[in-house]
């Protein structure tokens, strides 16, 4: 055989192989007609021994090419053929980056749920309201001193008393000599208390009230604006039994069971008892001992949240309801407070919450 001869057979086998390629549906088995032990190309490839010695080397080059030509033809034509055969589709996706919601808004959804299963309805109020809802509903007059504590941020807008007229089927309008003048940035939930009192007209009431408030205040343990949550609960024969019961139910669902509460005297001018609410410590359940030593998280073994208290007459009067017929109580929390105590957190900068620092928000 010459190169001329052997040029022809191996043209010939690339006529056939395309037309085998148009025809026939299984790769698998022209690739063995073809590259196979006793395929084609070893057919020809056998002829190199025929060939005279000078041209050899040619030969050689030729067959190679071709081989490497035949490769590359039957690898294009399989992938074409079943062009997911490459892909393994065992290997895990890469799932896209997704936010979620920031962990003082997953709080508040965990504090409803939680207070809802005892049938208090959820509630939003004003968070710029009428200094009288902030306040003076709340015994609070003007010039009374408790209110140095609240630290108030004012609205400096024009006087509207005067424009507000009395209207008894609108409960927005039935105070008109107070429902005006100063606007406020509320310093705390108990706004809601009388608007929720005129909302309904009469008990029963069980509301949770969950809002921003506003304070000049700024310190590891203070922030501007921050959240409170406000219970209230006006009802006949409704007794501090009630409160403590609701303290204890809130402790133990959202800290874990075993969270006891504790109430303290305390004074507010809308509560009559008042009370410092505080819960045990989760880090050294209560006792204020840790492997021998004060307990760092709380130095004491409980931790304060909030106030409470049994509503006072005065505020179940400015809200139209008899206070010898019914009575009340109330409490109010900061989120952010209560939310950093929560086991695992132990968060000893709550302006960390409000910082937009991703490395921080992403581990909630
Ligand atoms: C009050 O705001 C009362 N209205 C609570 C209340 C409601 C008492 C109903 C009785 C009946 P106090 O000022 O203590 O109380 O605030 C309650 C909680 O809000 C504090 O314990 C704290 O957890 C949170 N808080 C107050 N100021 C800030 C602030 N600047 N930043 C973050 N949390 C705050």
């Amino acid at each position: 055989m010459n190169l001329e001869q052997l040029n022809s057979q191996i043209q010939d086998l690339k006529t056939n192989l395309e037309k085998d390629l148009e025809s026939a549906s299984d790769i698998a088995n022209i690739s063995t007609k073809y590259l196979g032990k006793k395929g084609e190309f070893k057919k020809i490839a056998k002829e190199i021994k025929n060939i005279d010695a000078k041209s050899r080397g040619e030969a050689g080059k030729l067959l190679n090419q071709l081989k490497i030509n035949l490769q590359k033809q039957l690898s294009q034509a399989s992938n074409i053929q079943s062009p997911v055969s490459n892909i393994d589709l065992t290997i895990p996706g890469k799932k896209p980056a997704v936010g979620h919601m920031h962990p003082i808004s997953q709080a508040m959804e965990e504090i409803t749920h939680i207070f809802e299963q005892i049938g208090f309805t959820r509630v939003r109020y004003p968070e710029a309201d009428w200094d009288w809802y902030a306040f003076e509903a709340l015994n609070m007059p003007p010039s009374h001193p408790a209110r140095d504590e609240w630290e108030t941020f004012f609205i400096d807008i024009p006087d509207t008393t005067k424009e507000i007229v009395y209207d008894e089927n609108n409960p927005r309008k039935r105070h008109p000599s107070k429902a005006g003048g100063k606007v406020v940035l509320t310093p705390h939930t108990s706004n809601g208390q009388v608007r929720e009192m005129e909302r309904l007209g009469k008990p029963p009431i069980r509301m949770i009230n969950i809002a921003r408030c506003y304070r000049r205040q700024q310190d590891a343990t203070h922030t501007q604006m921050f959240h409170q949550f406000e219970g209230l609960v006006v009802d006949k024969g409704i007794n501090i039994q009630h409160l403590k019961g609701t303290l204890d139910y809130f402790a133990s669902e959202f800290y874990g069971l075993g969270t006891k509460s504790r109430i303290r005297p305390f004074h507010f001018q809308f509560t009559e008892p008042s009370f410092e609410v505080d819960f045990s410590c989760h880090i050294c359940a209560g006792t204020g001992i840790k492997n021998g030593e004060k307990c760092k998280f709380c130095k004491s073994g409980w931790h304060e949240v909030g106030g409470a208290g049994m509503v006072h007459p005065n505020v179940l009067k400015a809200g139209g309801i008899d206070p010898e017929e019914y009575t009340g109580f109330a409490f109010g929390w900061g989120i952010e407070r209560t939310y950093t105590l929560k086991e695992g957190l132990n968060i000893d900068d709550i302006r960390l919450i409000y910082g937009s620092d991703m490395r921080f928000l992403e581990q909630f």
